[in-house]
This record gives C-alpha cells, structure tokens and sequence, in this order.
C-alpha cells in the first residue's frame, strides 16, 4: 500500500525538508519551499506490463471524435473542437468571465452530445441557475453540483459517467491527503493529477477553470500548466467588452490561434470579424492614427494603434503602452531618434492599441513609427492607408509573413493604400484594386504616410 507522506522542496535547487521554512537552507533562495506529496512504493511493483505496443500507422489519433462545442471561436482555438479525454485549463483574471464561458460550453456540449456536469466551488447551484437562465441556456442536460472534494469528484463522474465536465474553479479542489489549504501550490498539483487521471480513464474531456493571471502565481500557480493538455487565456479589460482567448499551449492543434468575444447582456458573444470590430470607433483626420495589421494565428487583424506624443512637463518623460510590448515602443523610439532625427527626448508618447487587443507580432512596428510620428508633427495618416513591417534596428523595414492575407483583408474592409516592406512587394504584384507601396526604411515610410519629409 502507498503511503503519503509531505515534504516541503525547493523550487530552485530541490532542497528537501520535512518541514516548511521561508529561506531554503540548501541555495538561501526565500519564498522557494513549496509543499509535495510522495508516495513510497513499498510494495514490488508489477514485472509484466499488460500494455502492447501497436504500429504507430495503426494508432487511433482521435481526431474522428473530436466534439464541437458549437462556440466556433472556441473550437478554432482548441484546434478544431474537444478532444476525448483532455484536460483543458483556461485561466485568466477573476472577473473576466471564465465561468460564463465554462457555462456556455457545457450547456452547448448538453444539447449536442448529452449530459453535461457543472461542477462549481465558488457559486451555489442557484446561483448557475440564474447565470444559466440570464444566458438563455437552461437546459435539461446540464447538470450542475456544488462539491469541491476530488475524490468525490472522481466518485461523480464514475457514476454519471457524463459526456463533459466543468471544474469551477481548480482554487476551490482539494484533497483529503494534503493538509494545507485549497488553492495552495500542493492542492492544486495534486487535484489536478487526480483529474487528469479520471480524464483519461474515463475518456471524458474536463475543462478546469483557474485564476491564474498571465504573468505569474499572484491568484494561484502556473505549475499546473505542464500537466494539462491545453492551457486557454481569457485576457481583456476588465472593462472593456471585448475577450481574447488565446491558446498557450495545445497538445492537440496550433497555439497561435485566438478567439475573440464580446461579453453582453447574454453572455459571450462571438466576433466574427474582429478587424471590422476593433476599427468600428476609429476617428478619421487625426493625427496619431494608423491602422497596422497583426496576424494571430491563422486571421489576420487589423488594429488601430494610437499614438500621442506631447510636450514633457517633467524632467524625465513618460513613456506607455497599453496593448503594445512596452520594451518594443522604447526599442521604435530610439531608432527614430538616432536613425532618422526625430527627437523624442522632451516628449511625453503613450501608444495604445484600441479595442483591449495586445499584439506582440514585429509587424506592427512600422505602423507604431507612423502614429508616433503623425503624432508628433500632427500630421494625420490618409484613414484608407494601412502601414505593416517589421522595424530594424538601422532603421531599415524588414519584410514579414503572410503580407498577402494582411493585404486581403485590408481590401475586404476598404482599404485602398499600403504601405509595406518593400521585401514583401514582389508577391503583391497582382492586386490592381490597391496601390501597394514598398517602402526599405522608414524615413520613406513617413514620407508617403504623411506626405512630407518629416
Ligand atoms: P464571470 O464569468 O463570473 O467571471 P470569472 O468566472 O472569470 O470570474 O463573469 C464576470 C463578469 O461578466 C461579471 O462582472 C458580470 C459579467 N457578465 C455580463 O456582463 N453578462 C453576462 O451575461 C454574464 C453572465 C456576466
Ligand atoms: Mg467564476
């Protein structure tokens, strides 16, 4: 028989103790201990597996019984629906409205493939109720339980046997084996373990929801981002309508892909076309605007980026971003000072991706130069330009991927001139709707953007 036993190791060094201490005696690295759980093997393990190996050519893949939750931004993003038997995290903020699309998977999965089962920690079963009836989705095969004990968890699901399961959320599981709080580095692992395994065995694909913010173990862990087969982010302002889930990691498709959503009345909404939505507000006329396009995944997005550079009041201007990577802006900032003699020091520059979108791709380089610069001499960008490339550190505008999709969907939303990295024109030579203009630094870049010598 297995025996549990608790010890506290160190995250950095692997140090181990048998009782918990805030500086690791083995490294003297602080905050490092995490508490584990062993299970001494006393017993001889079985000599003779009863597993056999099987051709690789002959191997079922699953891909036949993917299910499809009917959320096709969602299924996009899973890689083209859920697989039997995984274990799909998603994470995000509290508040940003994991639960809501926990909910509507699993009443979407129950009207298409049977029972589904809700299992919630944090609200009562009343509480779903009301969620539901608010989401229009009351229906008679969602079944929802109010239980945080794993092993009871594993008990339902051996009994219900149900095509899908929802675990709001993994902060609330716990174990009866591990005597420190729910929530806590250990429970969570150890849950998690335990559900992968029913998962698994049972063939039954469970989605765990988990406030896990992007950037580290403030509301609880990443640990258990290896474990799981696919790991979702729900990102987004709080107070902004729009949701991006973006896959992290996938075992079972691409992790490039996003889903967008728009959180109304009645629940998340999908967005079908993204680039139409995050362009809806533009101004026209303005200086500081430029559309650029991003690519996520396999869609191209359009984005407006904003820039506005004003006169510093203070010693040591400010510089932000919202949407963008802070250390890019910086980066665009000191190659146009040094490379092209536009002088920033005494300026104040906030650039803003509109619509709570983030972009991390090169290829919005170019386009941020041009709405720092329109900004800045307050010229304003022609609004049926669209400016993409990949900015260097000479100054010089590097060709991207994908220019032509980029170029497409400009046209489908009215664009008629773009401006793009002249290693991209060659393939762009059949597009006789749209002057396509390549452009090899981005000094040239500004003068057909704003039409001077800037
Ligand atoms: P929720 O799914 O509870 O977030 P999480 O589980 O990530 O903590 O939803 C959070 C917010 O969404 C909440 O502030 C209310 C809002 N909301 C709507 O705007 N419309 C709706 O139909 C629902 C269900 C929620
Ligand atoms: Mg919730």
């Amino acid at each position: 028989m297995a025996k549990a036993k608790i010890k506290h190791v160190c995250q950095e060094c692997g140090h181990e103790e048998l009782k918990w201490c805030g500086r690791c005696p083995g490294c003297g690295s602080w905050n490092s201990m995490v508490e584990e759980l062993t299970r001494e093997n006393r017993g001889r393990s079985d000599r003779f597996t009863e597993e056999v190996p099987v051709p690789i050519t002959e191997v079922s893949d699953g891909s036949e019984q993917r299910m499809f939750t009917g959320i096709s931004e969602l299924d996009r993003v899973l890689g083209g629906g859920i697989v039997p038997g995984s274990l799909i995290l998603v994470g995000g903020d509290p508040g940003i409205g994991k639960s809501t699309l926990a909910l509507q998977v699993a009443a979407s999965v129950a009207e298409t493939y049977g029972q589904s089962l809700y299992i919630t920690g944090e609200e009562s079963a009343s509480q779903t109720k009301m969620r539901a009836s608010r989401l229009g989705r009351l229906t008679k095969d969602l079944f929802v339980v109010t239980e945080t004990s794993v092993s009871h968890i594993r008990d339902l699901a051996e009994r219900f046997q149900p095509r899908f399961i929802v675990i709001d959320s993994i902060q609330t599981v716990f174990t009866e084996d591990i005597p420190s709080s729910p929530g806590s580095v250990a429970q969570v692992r150890e849950c998690t373990g335990h559900l992968m395994q029913m998962a698994k065995t049972r063939n039954i694909p469970v989605m765990i929801v988990g406030h896990v913010t992007k950037d580290g173990f403030l509301a609880g862990p990443r640990v258990l981002e290896h474990m799981v087969d696919a790991v979702l982010y729900f990102e987004g302002e709080r107070h902004h309508a729009f949701r991006v889930l973006r896959a992290v990691k996938n075992r079972f498709g691409s992790t490039n892909e996003i889903g967008v959503f728009e959180m109304g009345d009645h629940g998340l909404l999908e967005v079908v076309n993204p680039s139409q939505v995050f362009l809806a507000e533009r101004p026209t006329g303005v200086s500081g605007s430029v559309v650029a396009a991003g690519l996520e995944g396999t869609r191209p997005v359009l984005v407006e980026i904003q820039a506005l550079v004003s006169p510093s009041s203070f010693g040591n201007p400010r510089r932000m971003a919202s949407g963008i990577d802070y250390n890019r802006l910086n980066l665009i900032l000191a190659v146009l000072e040094k490379r092209v003699g536009i002088h920033f020091g005494t300026q104040d520059a906030y650039v803003n991706a509109a619509g709570g979108v983030r972009l991390d791709e090169p290829a919005v380089d170019l386009g941020m130069a041009v709405a720092l610069a329109s900004s800045l001499r307050d010229i304003p960008v022609d609004s049926h330009t669209m400016v993409f490339g990949e900015v260097g550190l000479t100054g010089e505008v590097r060709g991207i991927s994908q220019a032509l999709k980029r170029i497409n969907e400009g046209i489908k939303l009215g664009f008629q001139t773009f401006i793009i990295p002249m290693a991209n024109l060659n393939q762009c030579r059949d597009f006789t709707e749209a002057e396509i203009i390549g452009v090899k630094e981005v000094r040239e870049a500004f003068d057909r953007a704003l039409g001077v010598n800037v």
